[in-house]
């Protein structure tokens, strides 16, 4: 019998506020939630009151909580091989690089190799070390509004100075380059007339040494390599044109610019592919992952990079790491998660935008019935609603918290019985709530979601 109730809520509270550091995200709130189980797509209270989670651990979980197949391979892993120093050999890390080789290669043609850490910001890390080590060049492009993690490199490819602010940096800053954000187009430009400007804009920076960062004598570019999210996470859920990631690549493959992708958010089918580029046709050179890939239950992060990046000869042995980097138990969820996907991929593929569709269209209902909402929208599981004043436009960031915190209440009703719902949010006006639902969510529950969201904009929009 597992002792849910060691200490009260109270206690909890009280001695997190004494005794943790309030450095991380916890006390963003005024009163933080305590839960004390998980299953599926909820989350409890002490109250044992159901909280249908929308946010899945930022993502981290998107195959349900306490997902019993990873489950058991961890308890397994638990009771054979918990720990080995990472210099040694097992088998899982073996089978889980040529897994994910495999169906890396399936879906991009292309050979390469694995590389492992612990957590998305130190993949963005190793990121960093593949390309600087390959162009002998510090030089990164990145998108304004995108997200890489807070260790002192990942916050340079990071737009937001907060991130930074306190610490200043060790490397150099990114150049930000302005993402298709269409709803709200950094150039003032309407998306049906726009002729591609953004990605124009961006090609202009090869026309004259002027432009301050490429030699057109040598063809020398400043900076060796692009790193993005294809679809931006904590910037608000906005995928990119369809167009606009060949159209990139294009420019970047003519100027010897290495394309990093971050999938540490939106890969493992959270946008109804495997990859979050492959709704964009568009190979990358090196790809980061994370969160998902043990489903939340230890940390591993990794990355893929094209052979010619990361061969022995190139990214010699002792090029990076970390004492947990291969982990015998991240390895091992990490391994059965990839079996889940090397068996079900098609079904996911195909089972993903159905559902997809179903929840959209409670969206769009949710927007013709809410003046507040400006905007919806998002590609598979990766859904977005856009809140705003009432002109449709204006961001109203304050709607967006409240419903946050009265989700947590506790205090909604679906089919007679109380719960309560798990939000987060994003977006370059923190107005954006981002719904990131497990896979498996049934066409019950993404009708609660529907009805959930209404009672809170009703209550909220009075
Ligand atoms: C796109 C993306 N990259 C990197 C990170 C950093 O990952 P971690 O929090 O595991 O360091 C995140 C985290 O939210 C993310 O969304």
């Amino acid at each position: 019998m597992i002792d849910l109730d060691l200490i009260s809520d109270e206690e909890v509270k009280a001695l997190d506020s004494e005794y943790s550091s309030w450095g991380d995200t916890v006390h963003y709130s005024a009163d933080p939630k305590v839960f004390r189980s998980c299953e599926g797509s909820y989350m409890y209270d002490s109250k044992d009151t159901p909280y249908l989670d929308l946010q899945m651990m930022y993502s981290a979980c998107n195959f349900g909580y306490r997902n019993k197949r990873i489950t058991d391979a961890v308890i397994d892993q638990m009771n054979t091989l918990p720990q080995l120093t990472p210099k040694f050999l097992q088998q899982y890390k073996s089978l889980l690089s040529k897994k994910m080789c495999d169906i890396i290669d399936q879906r991009f043609h292309e050979k390469g190799r694995m590389h492992f850490n612990v957590g998305g910001a130190q993949a963005t890390e190793d990121a960093i070390k593949i390309v600087r080590n390959y162009t002998h060049r510090n030089g990164f492009f990145a998108f304004q509004g995108g997200y890489h993690g807070r260790t002192i490199g990942a916050t340079a490819l990071t737009s937001s100075f907060r991130y930074r602010e306190k610490y200043g940096h060790f490397g150099d800053r990114a150049n930000f380059v302005p993402f298709p954000y269409c709803f709200r187009c950094p150039y003032g430009m309407n998306c049906e007339s726009c002729n591609h400007f953004c990605v124009k804009q961006f090609a202009r920076n090869f026309e004259s040494e002027y432009k301050a960062i490429y030699d057109p004598k040598t063809g020398e570019c400043e900076y060796k390599a692009f790193i993005a999210e294809p679809i931006l996470g904590t910037g608000g859920y906005i995928d990119a044109p369809k167009w606009y990631f060949k159209e990139l690549k294009e420019i970047l493959d003519e100027h010897n610019i290495m394309l990093v992708i971050d999938e540490i958010q939106m890969g493992m089918f959270r946008t109804g592919k495997l990859w979050a580029i492959e709704n964009y046709d568009v190979v990358p050179d090196v790809m980061t992952f994370a969160k998902s890939i043990t489903n939340g239950m230890n940390p591993l992060s990794g990355l893929w990079a094209k052979e010619k990046y990361i061969s022995p000869k190139v990214f010699t042995p002792g090029s990076a790491h970390s004492t947990y980097c291969s982990n015998p138990i991240g390895i091992r969820a990490a391994h059965e998660v990839m079996s889940i996907v090397e068996e079900s991929q098609h079904d996911l593929e195909r089972e993903i935008p159905i559902k997809s569709e179903r929840f959209m269209n409670g969206l769009k209902y949710l927007k013709s019935k809410y003046k507040q909402v400006g905007d919806v929208g998002g590609i598979g599981f990766a859904l977005r609603i856009e809140l705003t004043q009432e002109d449709g436009y204006t961001p109203n960031r304050e709607l967006c918290d409240a419903m946050q915190e009265e989700g947590l209440k506790g205090d909604l009703t679906y089919n007679g019985k109380k719960c309560g719902l798990v939000l987060n949010n994003g977006g370059f006006y923190k107005n954006v709530i981002t719904l990131v639902p497990q896979l498996y969510i049934s066409n019950e529950e993404i009708d609660m979601a529907i009805e959930l969201l209404d009672q809170l904009l009703g209550r909220l929009t009075k």
